[in-house]
């Protein structure tokens, strides 16, 4: 998964490229895209960009995968290789065992059915639904809204957002009491760039919410947090942040896609889901005492049930809950900013 590599998003002209981390041809188009982004999102530039990869492009079968050659290759040749392991090289063989395969997922289907009303998951985490309302910064730091969020069967969560000390305790001050003792996550960008990333520790550990949900790659707060008896969730945008949470302890490991609200990684929700089943099936003993829960894109019953068919122990969505009447009451949300995304049609939004 991590042997290809995305360009062309600021560009708006994504194209996904083989890149092992030595790719030649990769950094120039890269060093290429940066120049032409900061000239400004011009039809021109990006036509420009989209005829200068084509032009290092090369054919399949005249590639020898040398470091200054493009090579436009599809995320699910990471898959390829299980793939063969299970459904065989020959075309006839692999599509019969492939078939076998969807009707044993079918019959997986039946069994499903109930996962999300009758939960492990949710009875460990101590709310009704494995289902968890992501942070989103500047919206869910209001109390009152968690206290609903939990009244629905589902597990709030907090976004510390960019809030100083000073006004964590005076609008988060009062949240123990609310919650009345009912689970809850709090939500920590753990990145260098948050200048109030040690503030937001300090916070947390005073406070001592069950669940921490850890954003932005940073693996360093995850053990003391967990000797504190904190309950660390880890957003994990790739295997090798994956496993190295899993080996720091972490039993909640979120992986959220790229269609995910609020958050714009390298892979989509499927292809991480794809991955932790591989990994699943090589290592199990990895997830023995790991919860998965998928986020990005998952918002009614198809698509809980997608998750559910992928593996997900229990499923995180942020957007959906921009759409709720409590968001709004509670004042989470203007009534305008709701009206505007209820309007959205499906290309209303931009990667930038
Ligand atoms: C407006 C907005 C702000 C967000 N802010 C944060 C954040 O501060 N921290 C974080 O970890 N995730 C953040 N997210 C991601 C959500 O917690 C959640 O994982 C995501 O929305 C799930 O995907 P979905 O929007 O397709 O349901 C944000 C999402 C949105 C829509």
């Amino acid at each position: 998964m991590d042997s290809t590599d995305l360009v062309g998003l600021d560009l708006q002209v994504p194209c996904r490229l083989f890149n092992k981390g030595n790719s030649v041809a990769f950094k120039e188009i890269k060093t290429l895209e940066d120049s032409l982004y900061g000239a400004g999102i011009e039809e021109e530039s990006r036509r420009s960009f989209a005829s200068q990869v084509q032009a290092r492009a090369i054919h399949p079968l005249e590639s020898h995968f040398s470091q200054d050659k493009v090579i436009p290759l599809g995320v699910e040749t990471a898959f390829a290789a299980s793939f063969v392991e299970r459904f065989g090289a020959g075309t006839e063989a692999a599509v019969k065992a492939f078939l076998d395969e969807i009707r044993n997922g079918c019959r997986l289907a039946e069994a499903k059915k109930d996962c999300f009303v009758d939960s492990p998951v949710a009875r460990e985490m101590g709310t009704l639904y494995p289902f968890i309302q992501g942070a989103m910064s500047w919206i869910t730091d209001v109390p009152e809204f968690a206290s609903r969020v939990a009244d629905a069967g589902g597990l709030p969560t907090i976004a510390l957002g960019l809030m100083d000390a000073e006004t964590l305790d005076r609008r988060l001050g009062c949240l123990p009491e609310i919650m009345g003792g009912r689970p809850y996550a709090v939500n920590v960008v753990s990145l260098a760039e948050n200048p109030f990333r040690e503030t937001h520790l300090t916070w947390i550990k005073k406070q001592r919410p069950r669940f921490v949900v850890i954003a932005g790659g940073d693996l360093s707060p995850i053990r003391e947090l967990i000797e504190r008896g904190i309950e660390v969730m880890y957003i994990a945008p790739d295997e090798a942040l994956l496993r190295l949470a899993l080996e720091a302890g972490v039993r909640y490991v979120v992986c959220e896609g790229y269609e995910a609200g609020g958050h714009v990684g390298q892979h989509s929700t499927l292809t991480l889901a794809q991955m932790v089943l591989d990994l699943k099936r090589d290592q199990p003993s990895l997830f023995q005492n790991c919860r998965v829960i998928l986020a990005g894109g998952i918002f009614n019953r198809a698509t809980a049930f997608m998750a559910a068919m992928l593996g997900a122990d229990a499923i995180q969505m942020g957007t959906a809950y921009l759409a709720t009447q409590e968001i709004v009451e509670t004042d989470a949300l203007t009534a305008l900013y709701q009206r505007m995304i209820l309007k959205s049609p499906p290309w209303g939004t931009v990667v930038s």
